[in-house]
């Protein structure tokens, strides 16, 4: 059920699992069953979700934000993490995927802590900013269409406050981000958005190989 992590071997992953993980069983489950689903492969790997919901403790985050919902594990696994007034807001335009989102988070005795906005992830940050909310968040994931990734960061930024945390994931794209016969628009927008953040000095950057590559930009 595992997803290899991009850059190391299969072996090598399967041993990092076995002497780290510590899954909470509705996690494992809700990735039981989104590995029955075609899209799959979306899903952020369980190392990932450990390492995002340390960094939720870490920074005693309460207000994030999650761009890109899907069957809702990452906001399942920030809002598990979050303390009890703790929020997400999660956002996604697809009605079935985050069907199963919310049957979990029900059933996870979360759906108190995620406020889920149906709609283009701009309009609802866009929203969030018209309604005054400019620098309270301390927290965004950015996983939804990689052309608007620009758009995400930067709306991120106004939305977040000093020292607040942005992670934007699949910045390795499966290393075809490397190759530079790739011209695919998704592969594209990647590449020049790992451009800009590299000399963005707004933030603090670090680039990690964890899972299909995730940065992270802490708000100056
Ligand atoms: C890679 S998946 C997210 C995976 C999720 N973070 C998880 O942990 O399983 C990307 C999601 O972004 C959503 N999405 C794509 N473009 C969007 C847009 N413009 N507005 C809102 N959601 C969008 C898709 O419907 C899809 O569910």
């Amino acid at each position: 059920m595992a997803k290899k992590s991009f850059g190391l071997d299969s072996q090598v992953y399967e041993y990092l699992l076995s002497v780290s993980l510590r899954e909470a069983e509705i996690l494992t489950k809700l990735r039981a069953e989104t590995d029955q689903h075609r899209a799959s492969l979306m899903q952020i790997s369980p190392d990932q979700g450990q390492f995002m919901a340390m960094l939720i403790k870490l920074m005693g985050a309460k207000k994030t934000i999650d761009i890109g919902v899907f069957t809702g594990y990452s906001s399942l696994v920030v809002a598990l993490a979050l303390p009890e007034d703790g929020k997400v807001i999660a956002c996604d335009r697809d009605p079935e995927a985050t069907a199963i989102a919310r049957r979990y988070w029900q059933e996870a005795g979360v759906e108190h802590k995620i406020d889920f906005r149906l709609a283009p992830a701009l309009e609802t940050l866009d929203g969030l900013i018209a309604e005054g909310q400019t620098g309270s968040f301390d927290f965004v994931f950015i996983d939804a269409d990689k052309q608007n990734y620009p758009n995400y960061y930067e709306r991120a930024l106004t939305l977040l406050r000093s020292g607040g945390l942005i992670a934007v994931d699949n910045v390795l794209w499966s290393g075809r981000v490397t190759d530079l016969e790739d011209a695919d628009k998704r592969t594209i927008a990647i590449r020049e958005f790992n451009q800009k953040i590299h000399h963005d000095e707004r933030v603090a950057v670090s680039m990690l190989s964890i899972a299909d590559g995730l940065t992270l930009a802490l708000k100056q």
